[in-house]
């Protein structure tokens, strides 16, 4: 038996939703912005190979690779003495605030547990998709591996139950988003965040996402972007990212209704519900943001799909 499972990318926090916000994202074109992950059997042991346009920048001893080690887990969990042989395919770029290492790990163990003829339910899985990713990213939050695996916008509610549901969306919005080409870690742009907020700025944060959620149950765009702010991490952020303000203007000149921090960034959000401002937009940050031959740009909706297999 073989299987090939793709993970699409995610933007954390959609500004507004700090560690509880997460959307999926699928380019309009129909280009791969995922990781992809094979999964076959081998006699003993666990084998990966890497292939992929960023899969240079990850280590190159296996064993240090996070899916191997989600490998290693299902084996030693479920007692098999059998092997796997696993193929990662890097297709999105480290530290780009794009859920590279969510798409990863949520692949890796989507495949893991349908080759084992599921052993974990959808929420159980979803933990321990929170649980690997937080080994890389230096703290467990769900807002890139809830998306990237159920697909959709993610509100995190961690109730004992559940640990997220989807929101309603709105359908014709067109998020334009630019990875510039450089690596920022996780760990480092969350340092850069106070440990403790005032009290107007708690009570705005409040504000802003429950405004948002409410904006989108009752599908109304214009209070959805009048509260779209980002109060917690954009302050402390922007100025860590090259060009990340001047794009900011930029595009709002340009006419887009907002524009935020993806993840920790890197890579920028930017939204409009018009494909012809979305497309000069895109045009502006090739031009003024992406460098050249490591960065890129898409125009996407939200991946209403989330992990699928491809067989
Ligand atoms: N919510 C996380 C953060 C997302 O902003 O630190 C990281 O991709």
């Amino acid at each position: 038996m073989s299987l090939t499972v793709y993970a699409p990318a995610s933007m954390g926090n959609v500004g507004v939703g700090f560690d509880l916000l997460g959307g999926a994202l699928a380019p309009i074109d129909g280009s791969l912005l995922g990781d992809r992950v094979s999964i076959s059997s081998a006699e003993t042991g666990i084998h990966l190979s890497l292939a992929g346009h960023w899969a240079d920048k990850l280590p190159q001893d296996p064993k240090e690779n996070i899916v191997f080690q989600c490998a290693e887990f299902f084996l030693d969990k479920l007692n098999r003495t059998d092997g796997v042989k696993l193929v990662l395919e890097k297709n999105l770029p480290v530290g780009s605030g794009l859920g590279s290492s969510a798409s990863s790990v949520v692949a890796a163990l989507y495949a893991l547990n349908e080759y084992f003829d599921r052993p974990y339910e959808e929420q159980a899985l979803l933990r321990l998709m929170g649980d690997f990713e937080g080994k890389i990213s230096g703290s467990v939050h769900y807002d890139n591996v809830a998306p990237c695996y159920l697909g959709g916008m993610q509100l995190m509610l961690d109730a004992p139950e559940k640990v997220c549901d989807a929101i309603p969306t709105f359908d014709d919005w067109y998020w334009v988003v630019a990875y510039p080409g450089i690596s920022l870690s996780t760990a480092k742009m969350r340092d850069l965040l106070p440990a403790q907020y005032d009290k107007s700025v708690a009570i705005d944060f409040g504000r802003y996402l429950s405004a948002f959620v409410h904006a989108s149950y009752r599908q109304d765009p214009k209070l959805a972007i009048s509260v779209l702010k980002d109060v917690l991490a954009e302050p402390y952020r922007a100025s860590a990212i090259p060009g990340y303000e001047e794009s900011r203007s930029a595009l709002s000149e340009i006419g887009m209704l907002t524009t935020g921090i993806s993840g920790s960034g890197p890579t920028l959000f930017s939204i409009t519900d018009n494909l012809q401002t979305a497309q000069k937009a895109q045009a502006w940050l090739d031009q003024n943001y992406v460098e050249t031959g490591k960065g890129f740009s898409h125009i996407c909706k939200l991946d209403t799909q989330g992990t699928r297999r491809e067989d």
